[in-house]
C-alpha cells in the first residue's frame, strides 16, 4: 500500500494500515511500514501477521505525516524475521524505504557487486539489494532513480519506494507483479489490488506492464520504464468496502461459502437474450471461429484447476470438443500440442497468480486463442488474454477459494453450452434444459446452506483425525481432490482425494480400521450405472472398517445401509451435482480448522495470490 494525502487530512499511518488489513490476505509472514515527514523516514516492522505490527504501533507510536507505504509478507527470498520484513532501508543515511513484491532473479550479483563496495546488509532478502540500488541512483529525483533501478533488474516485481528528501511523494513500478492505483481528491493511492484503497475512493487505474507510477497529494503520473510518459487505464471499482467484510460471520471463509447462491446467480446474469440463448459478447470473436475451435486446454492452479476438471466433463459433453486440464506450471514447462484452432482457457480468481500468467503468455507465444475465466477486474491475466469471461462472485478475502471455485464451473459450463449452442443439433436442445437447471442451482445452494449443524458435530468428534480420504468418479473425482485440498489447506491434515475406480488399484490399501472416508455418490439417474458402481466402492471399504461419509441426493436410500452418516445435498443432473457436492466438504473443513482452533481465513504458509512462480 502506498498513500500520499494533504496536511491536516488523514493520517498516512490509518489509510496504510487499513489497507494492509484488507491486503493481508495476500501473503501474513510479516508487515511493516514506513513514514515519511520533515526530512525523515521512520519505520516500523514485525515477523508474523499484521497484528503484531498493531501492537508495536501502540507500544512504540509514530509521527503523524501525510506520505507513507506499508507491506504485508509472504516469505521468498529469507525466512519470516523481524530483519527480513519490509521495508528495507537504502543508503548509509537511511533516508530511503522501499517495499517489494516479487522476485528478484539477478539479486546475487547484485548484492555481491554492492558487497565489494563495501555496502553493508542487515536481511536477507533480495529487496534489500535494490533499497541499496535505488539509494545510490537517487540525486534528488526519485522517478528517474527507480528509473535508472528498475533497469538494472530481472525477474518480477512491484515497488513502492519513499525518500526523505522528496516528501509528499510515493514512486511505484511494476514488471510481473500486480499495482493499481487510487485516484482520491487531495490524496491518491498505490496498492497491489483495489482492496487497498476501496474505502476511500472507487476511482482506480490500470497499469501497464514495465511502467512507474509517482503520486503526490495532488497528481498521478504514469511513465514508461524506457522514459516516455506512460499511461494508465481509468476504471471505476464495481463493488464497496461491505463486500470486502464479514457482514457479521466469525470468518469471511464462512460467509464466502453463504455467498455461493448468489455467485453462481451473478455469475449466469446477463448472459441469455430474451429467448433464453446464450450471448457471449465478452469473447470478442465471431461465431464462426468459435464454431471452428477443435480443441481447448484449461490451465489453472490450485483450485481453480479442479473447477477446470469439473469444466472438462461438461464441455466434451455438450460442445464435443476434446478439453485437455493441465497445471499451469506444467503446461509451460513441456511442449505443448496446439495451433490457431485450439483455445487455451485459464481459469483464475486473482487473475494474478504468476504460474497461470506465464502459461498464458507461452499459449499465445504458440498461436493458441486465449481466454481468460477471473474473478478480479483489471487483473493482469484477463489483460493480457484475448477474451475473458469474468465471474462475478465479488471479492474473495479467505484464502482458501469457496465461491471463486463455483463461479468458475458456472462460467466454464455457460462456455461449454454457449459451443453447442453454436454447433446446434441434439447437444444444443439438451443445453437448454441445462441452462435452466444451472439457473436452479443458486436456490438449491442456499436451501442446502440453511443447515449446517450436522456437519459441524460431525467436523467437532473429528478434531483428532490425522488423516481423511476422499473418493468420487466422473464430476465427483475433482470434487473429492477438492474436499481433500480444502482439509489439507485449513486443518493441516493428510488428506488425499481418488477417483473411486483407482481404488482397488492400490489406495485400498490404506484402508484401515476407523479410516474415515467421504465418498461423493452420483445421482441416482446419473449415466452409465455411475451411482450403482460407486455403492460397491462404498461396500468395499466398508468391508476394510472404513468409516463412511457419504454425500447422497436427497432420496437416495440405496447408500443408507453403507453409511455411517449421510450428508444430504439437493437432487440435481450429475454435471450440476459438483456445484453442490463440494459444499459439505468445504463446511467440514472449516468447522474441522474452527474446532482445532486454527485460523480459517489465513492459514499457515499460504497466500492468496501467489505472484512468484
Ligand atoms: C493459491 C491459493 C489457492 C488458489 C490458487 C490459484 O495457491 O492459495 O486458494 O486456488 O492460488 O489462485 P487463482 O487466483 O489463480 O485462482
Amino acid at each position: 500500500v502506498g498513500y500520499v494525502g494533504r496536511d491536516k487530512g488523514q493520517r498516512a499511518l490509518d489509510v496504510v494500515m487499513e489497507g494492509l488489513a484488507r491486503l493481508e490476505y495476500r501473503g501474513y509472514d510479516s508487515a511493516g511500514v514506513a513514514l515519511v515527514g520533515g526530512d525523515r523516514v521512520e519505520t516500523a516492522k514485525k515477523a508474523g501477521k499484521l497484528v503484531n505490527l498493531q501492537e508495536e504501533l501502540a507500544a512504540h507510536p509514530m509521527p503523524e505525516t501525510t506520505t507513507g507505504i506499508g507491506h504485508t509478507r509472504w516469505a521468498t527470498h529469507g525466512g519470516p524475521t523481524d530483519e527480513n520484513a519490509h521495508p528495507h532501508r537504502g543508503g548509509e543515511d537511511g533516508k530511503l524505504a522501499l517495499i517489494h513484491n516479487g522476485i528478484i532473479e539477478n539479486f546475487h550479483s547484485l548484492r555481491g557487486e554492492l558487497e565489494a563496495d563495501g555496502v553493508q546488509f542487515t536481511s536477507e532478502t533480495d529487496t534489500e539489494v535494490v533499497a541499496h540500488l535505488l539509494a545510490r541512483n537517487y540525486a534528488g529525483d526519485l522517478t528517474e532513480a527507480m528509473r535508472t533501478t528498475v533497469n538494472s533488474l530481472e525477474g518480477a516485481f512491484t515497488l513502492l519506494a519513499v525518500h526523505a528528501d522528496s516528501p509528499g511523494t510515493v514512486v511505484g513500478a511494476r514488471r510481473n507483479s500486480p499495482l493499481v492505483i487510487g485516484l482520491g481528491e487531495g490524496e491518491n493511492f498505490l496498492g497491489s489490488d483495489v482492496a487497498a484503497f476501496i474505502s476511500h475512493t472507487k476511482q482506480a487505474m490500470e497499469m501497464g506492464q514495465d511502467q512507474i507510477a509517482t503520486i503526490t497529494a495532488e497528481g498521478v503520473e504514469v511513465l514508461n520504464f524506457d522514459g516516455t510518459p506512460g499511461e494508465g487505464t481509468p476504471f471505476e471499482v464495481t463493488w464497496d468496502a461491505a463486500a470486502a467484510e464479514k457482514g457479521g460471520y466469525d470468518t469471511f471463509m464462512e460467509k464466502e461459502i453463504h455467498d455461493q447462491g448468489q455467485a453462481v446467480r451473478d455469475t449466469l446474469l446477463g448472459r441469455t437474450d430474451a429467448d433464453g440463448r446464450l450471448t457471449l459478447d465478452e469473447l470478442k470473436t465471431s461465431e464462426e471461429s468459435m464454431r471452428q475451435i477443435n480443441k481447448i486446454i484449461i490451465i489453472a492452479c490450485g483450485t481453480s484447476a479442479y473447477a477446470g476438471m469439473v469444466a472438462k466433463y461438461g464441455i466434451e459433453h455438450w460442445a464435443r470438443v476434446p478439453v485437455e486440464v493441465d497445471l499451469a506450471h506444467e503446461f509451460r514447462y513441456r511442449d505443448p500440442v496446439l495451433d490457431p484452432r485450439t483455445l487455451v482457457v485459464s481459469i483464475s480468481q486473482s487473475g494474478e497468480t504468476m504460474d497461470t500468467l506465464m502459461a498464458v503468455r507461452h499459449a499465445r507465444e504458440l498461436g493458441a486463442n486465449t481466454l481468460s475465466i477471473c474473478n478480479s477486474h483489471g487483473s493482469t491475466i484477463p489483460r493480457e488474454s484475448d477474451a475473458v469471461l469474468y465471474t462475478h462472485a465479488g471479492p474473495e478475502i479467505a484464502v482458501a477459494s469457496t465461491k471463486a471455485f463455483v463461479a468458475q464451473i458456472t462460467a466454464c459450463y455457460v462456455l461449454g453450452l454457449y459451443l453447442a449452442q453454436l454447433k446446434g443439433g441434439t447437444y444444443a436442445d439438451e443445453a437448454e434444459n441445462v441452462l435452466a437447471d444451472l439457473h436452479e442451482i443458486p436456490g438449491k445452494i442456499d436451501s442446502l446452506l440453511e443447515d449446517t449443524a450436522r456437519i459441524e458435530e460431525i467436523a467437532g468428534f473429528m478434531s483428532d483425525t490425522r488423516s481423511v480420504l476422499f473418493l468420487g468418479r466422473n464430476v465427483g473425482f475433482p470434487i473429492a481432490m477438492e474436499g481433500a485440498l480444502k482439509l489439507k489447506e485449513l486443518a493441516y491434515i493428510h488428506a488425499e482425494g481418488f477417483a473411486a475406480g483407482e481404488l482397488k488399484h492400490g489406495p485400498i490399501a490404506l484402508i484401515e480400521p476407523g479410516q474415515p472416508v467421504f465418498i461423493v455418490v452420483p445421482p441416482t439417474d446419473a449415466p452409465h450405472g455411475l451411482h450403482g458402481k460407486v455403492v460397491s466402492n462404498i461396500q468395499e471399504i466398508r468391508a476394510r472398517g472404513a468409516r463412511t461419509l457419504v454425500i447422497a441426493e436427497e432420496g437416495d436410500e440405496q447408500v443408507v445401509p453403507f453409511a455411517d452418516e449421510v450428508i444430504r445435498v439437493p437432487r440435481s443432473t450429475t454435471l450440476l451435482q459438483p456445484l453442490l457436492a463440494v459444499i459439505p466438504l468445504q463446511l467440514f473443513a472449516l468447522f474441522l480448522s474452527t474446532a482445532k482452533g486454527l485460523d480459517v481465513d489465513q492459514p499457515r504458509n499460504l497466500a492468496k495470490s501467489v505472484t512468484v512462480e
